[in-house]
Formats: C-alpha cells, sequence, structure tokens
C-alpha cells in the first residue's frame, strides 16, 4: 500500500485564496485591511527564510506588513517598547516575534507583553488558556497546530473516537495540538496520548495511533514497524541534514528530513505528509488566517 499524500502546498493555495477573496470584500466595505508586524531580532538563517516567505505571503494577500528587524544585540527593555508601540497602533492587528530569541533576551516578558488581541501566534498565556478552554473562547489557535487540524480535516481523515499520539510536549506544537485534538467538534473529539523523552515505550504507543503527529526534532525518529498499517501521519519534523544547491535558483539551500522516514512510513501508512511541503506551508497560511480574524475581532468590537 502506499498512502495518500497531504500536500501542504496544495491545501494552502486552497485557504489563501479564501483569505484573499475576504481580505478584498472588508477593504470595499470598511476601507481598511490586515496589517501584520514581523519582529526579527538578529540573522537565524531558518528565522530569515520563514520570514521572507511570510512577507512574500501578506504582499500577495494585499495585507500591510511590515518587517522590523533588530540586532542580535537588543535589549529586553527596547524589545518591550517596540512592542508597545505596535500594541498601540491601530494599523496592525497581529504582531509576531520570530523564535527563537537571542539568549540575553527575556522570552516570557516579550511574549506576554504582547496584546492577547493582537497574538496572532497564539502564545500569550490569555490564549494558551483559552485554547485549553476551548469551544468559542478560542480566538487564535496557534499556526503550526491550527495548520495540522486543517490538513486532517480537509484529507477527510476521521477525527471523532480516533486514537491519537502525538510525539513531542513542546509549548509550540505538542501541547497544543494534543489539548486541540480532545476538544469537542470538528477535527477532533479524539483520544489523545502525548508521548515524550520521558515516555518508557514510545513504539508502543505509536503503534496504536490512528492519527499520528511527530513533533519531536529528531530526524527519522519514527521507524516504518511504529506506524499502524492505514493510519494518517502528521510529520512536523524540519530537521536541517546538510546544504545542496537548488536546481531551480543554482543557490545553496538547506536539506530538510523530517522525524519519520517517510519512503518506508509512507508503505503502511494510510495518509502521510511529506517534509518538505507538508505541514511546513501551513504555519505561515494560518498566521494569515489569525491575522485576518484579530481584523474581523477589531470591526466587530467596533460595532458593539
Ligand atoms: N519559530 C518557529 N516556529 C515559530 C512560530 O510558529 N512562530 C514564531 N513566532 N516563531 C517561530
Amino acid at each position: 500500500m502506499s498512502a495518500k499524500l497531504i500536500q501542504g502546498t496544495e491545501i494552502r493555495e486552497e485557504i489563501l485564496a479564501e483569505i484573499a477573496a475576504e481580505t478584498a470584500k472588508i477593504k470595499e466595505k470598511h476601507g481598511v485591511v490586515p496589517g501584520l508586524v514581523t519582529i526579527l531580532v538578529g540573522q537565524n538563517p531558518a528565522s530569515i527564510s520563514y520570514v521572507t516567505l511570510k512577507i512574500q505571503t501578506a504582499n500577495r494577500l494585499g495585507f500591510k506588513e511590515i518587517q522590523d528587524n533588530q540586532p542580535e544585540n537588543i535589549s529586553t527593555e527596547k524589545l518591550l517598547a517596540l512592542i508597545d508601540k505596535y500594541n498601540k497602533d491601530d494599523s496592525i492587528h497581529g504582531i509576531l516575534i520570530q523564535l527563537p530569541l537571542p539568549k540575553q533576551i527575556d522570552e516570557k516578558k516579550v511574549l506576554n507583553a504582547v496584546d492577547p488581541d493582537k497574538d496572532v501566534d497564539g502564545f500569550h498565556p490569555v490564549n494558551v488558556g483559552r485554547l485549553m478552554i476551548g469551544g468559542s473562547e478560542v480566538k487564535f489557535p496557534p499556526c503550526t497546530p491550527a495548520g495540522i487540524q486543517e490538513m486532517i480535516v480537509r484529507a477527510g481523515v476521521e477525527t471523532q473516537g480516533a486514537e491519537v499520539v502525538v510525539v513531542g510536549r513542546s509549548n509550540i506544537v505538542g501541547k497544543p495540538i494534543a489539548n486541540m485534538m480532545l476538544q469537542k467538534g470538528v477535527g477532533a473529539n479524539a483520544t489523545v496520548t502525548i508521548v515524550h523523552t520521558g515516555t518508557k515505550d514510545i513504539a508502543f504507543h505509536c503503534q496504536r495511533a490512528d492519527i499520528l503527529i511527530v513533533a519531536a526534532g529528531v530526524p527519522g525518529l519514527v521507524k516504518p514497524e511504529w506506524i499502524k498499517p492505514g493510519a494518517c501521519v502528521i510529520d512536523v519534523g524540519v530537521n536541517r541534514v546538510g546544504e545542496k544547491i537548488s536546481e531551480k535558483t543554482g543557490k545553496k539551500i538547506a536539506v530538510l528530513k523530517g522525524d519519520v522516514d517517510f519512503d518506508a512510513a509512507r508503505e503502511i501508512a494510510g495518509w502521510i505528509t511529506p517534509v518538505p511541503g507538508g505541514v511546513g506551508p501551513m504555519t505561515i497560511t494560518m498566521l494569515m488566517k489569525n491575522t485576518l480574524k484579530s481584523l474581523k475581532f477589531r470591526l466587530e468590537r467596533a460595532k458593539a
């Protein structure tokens, strides 16, 4: 058996078309467009490529986009002042602080300083709490988990009553996706297990999974014998394992490998996401969706 590929690159186009259409309608009716600022501190290559893609996507959708680059040695206080400026700017509906931040920065303080109503990353404790409560409380689901759930739904994978196993307990992916999959509602209502570095027998749990979501950051961690035949395998790993020259551009690019042994896993799984081209493109797409949502919340508040 060869698994059906869940292509983030294709699903992205469907969702971006929906966002573009809604943005145009709002612009015509209210004369405003979603505004997004990205604060990038330093020159981390992975962060630069993420941010570049984000700018291209925002421009394509007709969003207002501000790219605010700051030096590696910026202080926490200066960063807090910058966030305060964007919190007060009515033309900005989303503030994204690209992670990781340099060591001298108090990351918790910085993330907590973002206005929860502009926290399109969904990292502020208020939004983490709203996600935990679920339902209509949720304003900004974090982008990668939201993208994963969207892929599962659009691929037609049954989640009601499914055994979902999440590998990894990060705040960005593992914990929020586990939380989202156990809520009542579409694309959820599953029985969820999280496995991590403290788990005694990771393989045992993975073998039970109808939906296996892997966000461990370990290239090729998941072996084919860990996968239940017909399962849906979502590989969130984006591991840089080397460099190569791009055939398209002639420039040096990173060689990426997922957390799943893809070639062997696709013979067993029912659905699988490739790396690259799987979950990766969904993160920026959901960031755009959250930014549009933020503007819509603002317009609703203005009406009330
Ligand atoms: N770094 C890696 N993933 C993310 C993300 O989803 N948001 C932000 N802000 N930084 C990241």
